[in-house]
């Protein structure tokens, strides 16, 4: 399977900072990307266009907004629609990402309603599972990831097949006590965690489970990189911290 190496620019960076971090990135990028790997950047709204403008024609380069809300259009104060984000230039979003899910409260429920409709309305979609401290240390893993993931796969439509979704959705486990702590998880945490979920997504969709990218993502580094992305079933990295400044990102791009 392809690798995604993905940057979460979270609430960081106006527009001249992202162009500038987009460029020293794309003006190196096209000729060492390795073959089979994409980047996709998650710039804040305000600096998607700016990213977009700079990643525009470059190869294996994309950019995504990291929220939206499930409407066509509406009375939503404060809200961005897809095709406003699709308007400026994004073609991936990020769903359910535990910032979403624990700052803001997003529900399970919420959070894949948003990705059903990310996904039918033609954007690809980075569904975020992961469980908190106490839940792991409760030994409710299992249940976490299967309590999250089931929201997504039984509020499918029915036009919504699992073999329609390998290409257009990825899934990023990120443990919650991992991001933003500088504590990764451990490599037998991690080979577990990705075990489970792709055990999950195999149950939900046959087949096409086993041709979803599952991305890594909780204080990767670019000391860290290297050992995460090679652990089965792992098959990109989500970064936040360490992909704001482009010379790290592209080491852990590299890595
Ligand atoms: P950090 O890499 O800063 O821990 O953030 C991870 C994350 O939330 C990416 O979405």
């Amino acid at each position: 399977m392809h690798k995604i190496i993905a940057a979460n620019w979270k609430m960081y960076k106006d527009r001249t900072q992202a162009a500038t971090t987009a460029g020293e990135l794309a003006a190196v990028l096209p000729e060492i990307l390795p073959a089979g790997r994409e980047v996709i950047v998650f710039p804040p709204f305000t600096a998607i266009e700016s990213v977009a403008r700079v990643f525009d024609g470059k190869k294996g380069l994309a950019v995504g907004g990291q929220n939206f809300y499930p409407a066509p259009e509406g009375a939503f104060t404060g809200e961005i629609s897809i095709d406003m984000l699709r308007d400026v230039g994004a073609q991936w979003v990020l769903a359910g990402h535990s910032e979403r899910r624990h700052v803001f409260g997003e529900s399970d429920e919420l959070v894949a309603r948003k990705a059903v409709f990310a996904l039918s309305h033609g954007l690809k979609t980075m569904l975020c599972i992961g469980e908190k401290l106490e839940e792991r240390e409760q030994g409710s893993l299992y249940a976490v990831l299967e309590r999250q993931l089931m929201a997504f796969f039984e509020a499918r439509p029915d036009g919504m097949a699992g073999e329609t979704l390998p290409g257009r959705l990825a899934i990023a486990y990120e443990p919650v006590w991992a991001i933003g702590t500088g504590k990764v998880a451990g490599p037998g945490e991690v080979r577990e965690a990705h075990g489970v979920t792709r055990a999950l997504l195999e149950r939900f969709v046959g087949d096409s489970g086993k041709k979803l990218p599952i991305l890594y993502g909780g204080s990767v580094k670019p000391d860290n990189a290297g050992a995460l992305i090679a652990l089965d079933n792992v098959d990109g990295l989500l970064v936040g911290g360490a992909s704001l400044e482009a010379q790290s990102f592209l080491q852990i791009i590299g890595a």
